[in-house]
């Protein structure tokens, strides 16, 4: 069962959208059942301004991004990196066993931004 804070972030996400002149983005798509991630980064002097999500995921998948973003802007782009999935699902009061893989979809989008990033400066 979902807790009522994942519930609230599934139908209310702060987070989501795009940023049209991101700095950086991420892609990650989940094979195992075929959902997808994209992170758009806004970075300003080595920190997290903003953050956005795409996603076709799960409820599971948003909630748990939504939180990672809340948790990471404003964050130095090595803190963000080192993002704990039991951070996450901390900050989500729980999640099933069974629906922990979606919420590394975030973490996964949001390191292949930050490389990206990296690599072109
Ligand atoms: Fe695939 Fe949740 S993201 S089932």
């Amino acid at each position: 069962m979902y807790s009522a804070e994942t519930f609230e972030r599934f139908k209310n996400p702060k987070f989501a959208g795009q940023i049209s002149d991101a700095d950086a983005v991420g892609e990650i798509g989940n094979f195992k059942c075929g959902d997808a991630m994209k992170i758009y980064l806004k970075i300003k002097n080595g920190k997290i301004e903003d953050i956005k999500f795409e996603t076709y995921g799960c409820v599971a998948a948003i909630a748990s991004t939504d939180m990672m973003c809340e948790l990471v802007k404003g964050k130095t782009l090595d803190e963000a990196y080192e993002m704990s999935n039991q951070e996450i699902v901390r900050g989500l009061k729980g999640m099933p066993q069974v629906k922990v893989h979606c919420s590394i979809l975030g973490t996964r989008s949001l390191r292949a931004a930050i490389d990206e990033y990296r690599k072109k400066s």
